[in-house]
């Protein structure tokens, strides 16, 4: 199928290459000239495991091309994708200029019947606003269907090749057929299509992410409380965690959840449900739980050193929001920056992929570490704040060499504490006993 993408941020590249692994023709189009002659070369723009490969492939076998000129990206285009940004708005509402500006350009542009799909991730009424616009702007039928995005970074191809589930919002039967037959080939193993209204399709989007939220934040709270109760988070976790009705995911308690989706989410919904009178109360008591989250480490890191942590020096590991990306929107590790640096405190960080946006964001203010290794000589601590695989099993001797004494500050809950222990660690953790040696 000819399928044409509009946007090529993060969601509109994993879509178009993961539409052409399975045999669509698929033109992505952006604004940005300079990025899709890049990508055109063969620059990837983002990191994202396993996408290379596809996007390579798919460029070679000529499935996969990018252009900024719109009218020919949609020209024998079946369906185009809309992944464009949403920004939140100064009163925490998504801004849709972008997508209703491209539903505009696109309206002047079709002449035969066409499926628009809302990808980005858009408060409810979204689909029948875009509808709106195409009934103002052109006389050709156009249906547009709500189909939100549910990948997770680090692991966002895996989870558009074998979703646990296609969310498509759709009333006609001719899109519906459409859809049918392109996710087809990514849920043959029998995970449903789960077809319904733009609307309900819209909000899907925001609940799934909201509740995810809600529980990373309640196991947050459970693991300050452990804290100050004397039980192990850990044990808690696993004990709520086997009861099916719960489950053993996303328990994980840590320096609080950040990324593109979950903060922006969060607050979007709690706007949507105010703008109609609901106080939708959870999600207020959430965002506030985890601005505190987010500075959890440095409230420990205070009382260790008395109040007075000028002219220390930290070692940070781990800067991305999360492993196996170099996502820093809304990382945790940022807040804990900014509140160190305001303390007076000095922090050589490492991170594998994160460390350039940090530059960016942050120029010299912090410093730079070649490894993590490097991040630790002469340091007076350790802090912990991306779960990256390398930081699991460090060589403790190494790092022992280089701190100025031996205090690690854990935000995610690495390491054994017996371990710890044995080493001769200050060891202090999410809602854990802290090794005091
Ligand atoms: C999320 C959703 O999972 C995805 O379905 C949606 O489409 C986009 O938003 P992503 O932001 O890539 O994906 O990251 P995710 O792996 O969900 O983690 C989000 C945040 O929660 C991270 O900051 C992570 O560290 C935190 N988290 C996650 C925890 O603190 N504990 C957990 O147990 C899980």
């Amino acid at each position: 199928m000819k399928i044409a993408v509009v946007g090529t941020g993060y969601v509109g590249l994993v879509t178009g290459t993961c539409l052409a692994e399975t045999g669509n023709d698929v033109t992505c189009v952006d604004i940005n000239e300079e990025k899709v002659e890049k990508m055109n070369r063969g620059q990837i723009p983002i990191y994202e495991p396993g996408l290379e490969t596809l996007f390579y492939r798919n460029i070679a076998q000529r499935r996969l091309d990018f252009t900024s000129n719109l009218a020919d990206a949609i020209k024998d285009a079946k369906i185009i994708f809309l992944a464009l940004p949403t920004p939140p708005g100064d009163d925490g509402s998504a801004d849709l200029s972008y997508v209703l500006g491209a539903a505009k350009d696109i309206a002047g542009l079709i002449t035969d019947y066409k499926v628009v799909v809302t990808k980005s991730t858009v408060p409810v009424g979204t689909a029948d606003k875009v509808t709106a616009v195409f009934r103002a702007n052109t006389s050709v039928e156009v249906d547009v269907v709500s189909n939100p995005e549910f990948l997770r970074e680090g692991v966002a191809v895996e989870d558009f090749m074998k979703p646990d589930r296609v969310v498509v919002g759709t009333r006609s039967e001719r899109a519906r057929k459409l859809m049918e037959e392109l996710y087809g080939p990514y849920v043959r193993s029998g995970n449903p299509i789960i077809f319904m209204d733009e609307r309900s399709s819209e909000l899907t989007k925001y609940a799934a992410n909201s509740f995810l939220a809600t529980k990373i934040t309640f196991m947050n709270e459970v693991a300050n409380l452990c804290e100050l109760v004397g039980a192990d988070v850990d044990m808690v976790r696993r004990g709520i965690g086997a009861d099916a009705r719960i489950g053993k995911r996303f328990l994980f308690p840590g320096v609080g959840y950040g990324g593109s989706c979950f903060p922006k989410d969060v607050q979007a919904l709690a706007k949507s449900a105010s703008e109609v009178n609901y106080d939708f109360s959870i999600l207020n008591s959430v965002m506030s739980v985890n601005e505190k989250q987010k500075v959890v480490i440095v409230e420990k890191m205070r009382r260790y050193y008395k109040g007075d942590l000028k002219g220390k020096k930290f070692a940070m590991w781990g800067l991305a929001f999360k492993p196996e990306t170099d996502d820093i929107r809304e990382a945790p590790a940022l807040y804990i920056i900014d509140e160190l640096l305001k303390e007076g405190a000095e922090i050589v960080a490492y991170d594998p992929e994160a460390m350039e946006n940090v530059k960016r964001l942050k120029g010299d203010t912090i410093k730079y570490a070649a490894d993590a290794y490097e991040a630790v000589q002469g340091a007076d601590a350790l802090i912990i704040v991306t779960e990256w695989s390398l930081f699991r099993t460090p060589d403790f001797d190494r790092i022992e060499a280089g701190l100025k004494s031996r205090v690690i500050f854990d935000g995610r809950n690495l390491y054994d504490l017996q371990k710890m222990i044995d080493c001769g660690y200050y060891y202090n953790s999410i809602g854990r006993k802290t090794i005091e040696n």
